[in-house]
């Protein structure tokens, strides 16, 4: 029977590039995706941006850009990485889309209709500093379940538990560090506590096959109330004062949804947007049961899907989740934390840059990952053992081993006339399809690896015991030469079946080496045949331990070598040569002719000259330059000089700074100093552009 199937992951903030972690979630899906539809079923798999909430406010407002802004600039960076790693999502879309306004307002007036809302005086914390209500996050303290140090407003990291800020002990705001007042203010509350939604979370929760045993486990201790009747599910603050960057609530002027409640509704609001560009009913297959909603997360948001959303999609009159899946997270060497300073976080972007193949990654966290929350662990010494051992050695080797001979000897043929041994190996491995599939769809991915090795293995004992290459010297031994080398590349077709839901681009380079369609798991049942094969060309490179060792040098130790003396007298300028552009990526920079109509110090800057810039625009810039020390302003105004017309607006300590001018200097200031400001070679008109 076909599955029909909505699967996400997590929708990160957008206020940072992604991280490895996430890219550990999204492979973890993409392979469970990628299973499926090698099965034959429906599969829908969206993301999105995860727009709102006041941390992003406050940093786009630190960036001097609108929220708006600053997370377009983030989706913007978004599709390298998952192209790079190969991430299947059908879409990416924004918690801050029409969809998502309009879905979070249905719902939300959905509950209110059920009666599940309600509105109440609470006295929330306030920066009687920066004369605001203090978001979440931006108060910190000791958990009031474990006493944990450091914790957020919102919940701890260290025992899970979710609270309200005013419940942390020693509470201190971290954009201040001002003991935070409390002020009174009217939220909306989401009534989790009221006993239809315990009965129905309590049903939800136990229903078998829906989660993991140890997630269970946990949320069997979040129901539970102590003898005071106190503990248990707590109602749920859904609302937040102006100013905020969210989803405005109806009828409630001034109050915006919680950044949780619209975030994981942006699930909805993806595939919507999905099925309007494919033209696709989305409200019939929402309505279909058939359809099944899955979530790939990671532990610390269990709360926020297996209590709030469930609770809030059943009470809306929508389907609930099927299976929210929860891993852990990822460290690196023996679970140190991930630290960019000390050089121990892997950055996803900087592997790609350095050529390492993203399949690498993907086959070792797949090689790691059960079905249970457990933290993986990254080591160098591991990744190049699992992948230049086991995906090179075992599983590449059975193909370049026979692949010569198939071609030189035979024209590329296989043969149909298999022997004895060879089809019992065949067999063998045919008959493990079912038990790999079944891994996969446990999530079992490390299993699933183990069991295609020993199959692996078996293939090389088969090898070894027939050696092709001294059959090859032996009269009279064609047929069983093209025999045994047809078993090889029969095998190896079923091997990389079983592995194309971790190693999709290998999958297709071999699809084209053995001239077959996209292989499906059905593929494993029938055999190949007397089939002409391709040329084969080397399929994948062991690890250059080169290469990793650049990748976890540390930023720092980077450019303190690039520093050294007998290096710096090699480099133009004292630095290198920034990575190439293309074309297209220089046109991004519009560059204009500038005139200088004002130059003036200002005051308390020992670096800075405010500029006032004409670029024809008929306003005039106004632009902070590090150009002090080079000149005195009267020598500046009336000259030409090129500036950076298309920066973003950026908020500096002395105001706001429109735009850069160009400047020359040696990247080793204090040895090679001097600043020149560029002026064109007369004739130049302000506001033209410069390319
Ligand atoms: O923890 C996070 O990164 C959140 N942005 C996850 C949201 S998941 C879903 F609810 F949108
Ligand atoms: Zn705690």
């Amino acid at each position: 029977m076909t599955r029909k199937l909505f699967v996400t992951t997590a929708l990160p903030y957008a206020n940072a590039p992604f991280h490895v972690g996430h890219m550990m979630e999204y492979i973890q899906a993409d392979i469970w995706v990628r299973t499926q539809r090698m099965q034959g079923h429906e599969v829908h798999f969206v993301c999105a941006d995860d727009a709102h909430g006041a941390p992003i406010m406050i940093a786009a407002e630190k960036a001097g850009k609108t929220p708006q802004q600053f997370v377009a600039e983030i989706a913007a960076g978004r599709q390298q990485y998952l192209d790079g790693f190969q991430i299947s999502f059908d879409n990416w879309h924004s918690t801050d889309g029409p969809e998502n306004h309009q879905l979070a307002q249905d719902i939300y007036r959905a509950l209110r209709k059920e009666g599940l809302i309600f509105v109440r005086e609470i006295e929330q914390f306030f920066d009687p500093v920066k004369s605001m209500f203090l978001p979440d996050r931006y108060i910190k303290g000791e958990c009031p379940k474990c006493g944990a140090k450091d914790q957020y407003g919102d919940s701890c990291e260290v025992c899970g538990a979710v609270y309200s800020p005013t419940e942390l002990k020693n509470p201190y705001s971290a954009l201040s560090g001002a003991t935070p007042v409390l002020k009174k203010s009217e939220h909306h509350f989401f009534q989790l506590s009221s006993p239809r939604c315990i009965e129905f979370l309590q049903a939800w929760t136990n229903t078998p096959g829906r989660l993991q045993p140890e997630v269970l486990n946990k949320i069997k201790e979040w129901f539970t109330t102590d003898e005071d009747g106190a503990g248990g599910l707590a109602d749920w603050d859904i609302s937040r004062d102006a100013p905020y960057f969210g989803i405005e609530i109806p009828d409630a002027p001034g109050k915006y949804f919680y950044v949780w409640l619209d975030a994981p509704i942006g699930y909805l609001a993806s595939l919507k947007n999905y099925f309007g560009k494919k033209r696709l009913d989305f409200d019939a297959f929402m309505d279909d049961p058939k359809v099944e909603q899955v979530h790939f997360i990671g532990k610390d948001i269990t709360y926020f899907h297996t209590l709030f959303w469930p609770a809030m999609l059943h009470f809306s009159g929508r389907k609930v989740p099927n299976h929210v899946f929860v891993h852990g997270f990822l460290t690196v060497n023996g679970g140190e934390k991930m630290s960019k300073s000390r050089g121990t976080g892997i950055s996803p972007l900087k592997y790609l840059e350095l050529g390492l193949n993203p399949e690498w990654l993907r086959y070792y966290l797949a090689a790691k990952l059960n079905a249970k929350v457990e933290d993986v662990d990254f080591t160098p010494e591991d990744f190049m053992a699992r992948v230049n051992s086991d995906l090179v050695g075992k599983y590449i080797n059975i193909a370049s081993r026979a692949a010569g001979f198939i071609a030189k000897r035979f024209g590329g043929r296989l043969t149909d006339a298999i022997a004895a041994d060879g089809d019992a190996l065949l067999l063998g491995l045919r008959a493990a399809s079912a038990e790999v599939q079944r891994l996969y769809n446990e999530r079992d991915y490390g299993k699933a690896l183990r069991e295609i090795m020993l199959l692996a293995d078996r293939v090389n004992e088969y090898v070894d015991q027939n050696k092709p290459w001294e059959l090859a010297k032996q009269p009279d031994s064609d047929a069983r030469l093209q025999d045994v080398c047809s078993v090889c590349i029969e095998a190896f077709r079923l091997l990389t079946i079983y592995l194309k839901p971790v190693l999709p681009a290998l999958a297709a380079k071999v699809e084209a080496f053995l001239q077959v369609a996209p292989l499906k798991f059905a593929d494993a049942d029938a055999r190949l045949g007397a089939h002409a094969i391709g040329a084969y060309q080397h399929l994948m490179q062991r690890v250059d331990a080169k290469l990793l060792d650049a990748l976890f040098e540390p930023p720092a130790a980077a450019a303190a070598s690039a520093a050294t003396a007998s290096i710096e007298v090699d480099l133009p300028g004292g630095e290198a040569l920034a990575q190439t552009i293309t074309i297209e990526d220089f046109a991004k920079i519009d560059l204009r002719i500038a005139r200088i109509v004002n130059a003036e110090h200002v005051e308390g800057s020992d670096k800075l000259l405010r500029l006032t810039l004409d670029v024809g625009e008929g306003r005039h810039r106004n632009v902070f330059s590090g150009i002090k020390s080079a000149y005195a302003p009267a020598d500046l105004i009336g000259k030409l000089t090129v500036m950076v017309a298309n920066l973003a607006p950026r908020k500096m300590k002395f105001g706001v700074s429109e735009g850069m001018v160009l400047a020359a200097s040696h990247a080793n200031e204090k040895a090679h100093p001097g600043i020149y400001v560029l002026e064109p070679v007369p004739g130049a008109q302000a506001g033209m552009r410069v390319r």
